[in-house]
């Protein structure tokens, strides 16, 4: 189900009309739907069979405890990049044991923490990592599980911004690299080398990337095996591309397929496969409601000034991303051309440029998949209160997370005043 769907000239979100959550919660909201988001776990897991595996929600998508406790309660796993996700992770009720642990800068207290809730496993991305993260078990008398997070020096075709598997991009350690690095496991007695692992890029739209870093990696894992070290399991990252315009990307079930297709081509079908999917369960589950403001006609253009700004919702203004904009109420009148803007005092604070629609100042628009990368990476910026976020569920809404307010905006703040000088 798409979850979003005209109803007459009305758009709903499951069996609710967009505009009742907006008059409801107020502009701009972001909306998601619990139904498309556990259709899209579910995809996953059907595509996974009998296949031993964990799906590990990439929490940097969209950390919203109600998201990641939905997830939770299908079972899934989660990958972090932080403290703060891990803390986020737990007040969701997700199993601490179904989180592995990724990110080039992990400091020593995110380590102790980590470890001390009994983390899956740590995706670890340099040898000074290795070392640190075996003192820091040492000092807590456990023993850490370790994936080499690999680079296999592929291009992802996607993004820079968001290409990871280069070997000049900060991120693993280099393929060539990771059997001396394995090789020195007997040097950390504090740490148990388990997995290796590699993420190549994000919103990628092809299968070939992905089938290119995999044959370069699972050989590598097959060595190691035949080496006589004990892998349990191989994680392939995240980065399955979604549609946003008029991208075709591989279904979950034909990403699925291949993976498990290059891990039996490799004889490694018997290695617990982990996946670390962000875009894909989320983005199509969310959209951010914005109300007209304006309408505004110069020489050059005419544009349609919004309530939600790049602050809400960057990806347009950071990489050019292209995202669907439609009326939440479909009227007969003609479309005119509109570049859609925020309030923001940056040209940048653009959400979309010559689209038509029709609407007049009042109407809410709807930016489309916006379930994944939009509130997680929203900010203050302007001091704007963040929006609130709604789930929906069936017939019913939730606030999820209640609009901010000016409170919260100078929350731990303090004015310091020159002393005076007698
Ligand atoms: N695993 C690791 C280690 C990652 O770095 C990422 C994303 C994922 C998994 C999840 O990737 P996904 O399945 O969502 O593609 N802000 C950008 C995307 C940044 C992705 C960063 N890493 C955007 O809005 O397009």
């Amino acid at each position: 189900m798409s979850g979003f769907d005209y109803r007459d000239d009305r758009l709903f979100v499951e069996d609710v009309a967009l505009a009742d959550i907006v008059g409801a919660v107020g502009s701009p909201c972001y909306v998601y739907s619990r139904q498309v988001l556990t259709d899209a776990y579910r995809a996953f897991a059907e595509a996974l069979g009998a296949q031993r595996s964990l799906v590990c929600y990439a929490v940097k998508a969209n950390g919203n405890l109600a998201l990641l406790a939905t997830l939770a309660d299908l079972g899934a796993g989660f990958d972090i990049v932080s403290q703060g996700e891990l803390e986020r992770v737990l007040a969701a009720g997700g199993d601490p044991a179904r989180v592995v642990f990724s990110g080039v800068g992990k400091t020593e207290a995110e380590m102790r923490r980590a470890l001390e809730v009994g983390i899956r496993c740590f995706n670890v991305e340099s040898a000074a990592e290795l070392a640190r993260l075996d003192s820091v078990a040492g000092a807590l008398g456990v023993r850490a599980p370790v994936s080499l997070r690999v680079n296999p020096d592929v291009d992802a075709g996607t993004h820079p911004y968001i290409a990871t598997g280069l070997k000049e991009n900060k991120f693993g350690i280099p393929l060539a690299e990771a059997a001396a690095c394995y090789g020195q496991a007997a040097r950390y007695t504090h740490l148990s080398f388990v997995g290796i692992d590699c993420h190549i890029g994000s919103q990628l739209t092809e299968l070939r990337p992905f089938a290119d870093a995999l044959d370069r990696v699972l050989p590598e894992a097959a060595r190691l095996r035949r080496a006589g070290l004990p892998l349990t399991h191989i994680d392939v990252g995240g980065g399955l591309g979604v549609r946003y315009r008029d991208e075709r990307p591989p279904t979950i079930a034909a990403y699925v397929a291949l993976v498990r297709d290059r891990l039996a081509a490799h004889g490694l079908q018997d290695l617990e496969l982990v996946l670390e999917p962000g875009r894909a369960l989320v983005a199509a589950a969310g959209v951010l409601a914005t109300r007209v403001e304006y309408i505004k006609e110069t020489q050059a253009k005419r544009f349609a000034i919004v309530d939600a700004g790049m602050n809400d919702l960057i990806r347009p203004a950071l990489y050019g991303a292209w995202q669907n904009l439609t009326a939440a109420r479909r009227r007969p009148g003609p479309a005119r051309e509109y570049d859609v803007v925020g309030p923001v005092c940056e040209s940048a604070d653009t959400f979309g440029r010559g689209r038509m629609l029709a609407i007049e100042p009042g109407a809410v628009l709807v930016i489309g998949a916006a379930g994944s990368y939009g509130f997680a990476m929203s900010s203050q910026y302007n001091a704007r209160p963040r929006p609130a976020e709604v789930l929906v569920d069936g017939a019913r809404f939730h606030v999820v997370r209640r609009r901010e307010t000016y409170e919260d905006l100078m929350r731990g703040e303090r004015v310091v005043r020159e002393a005076r000088r007698s």
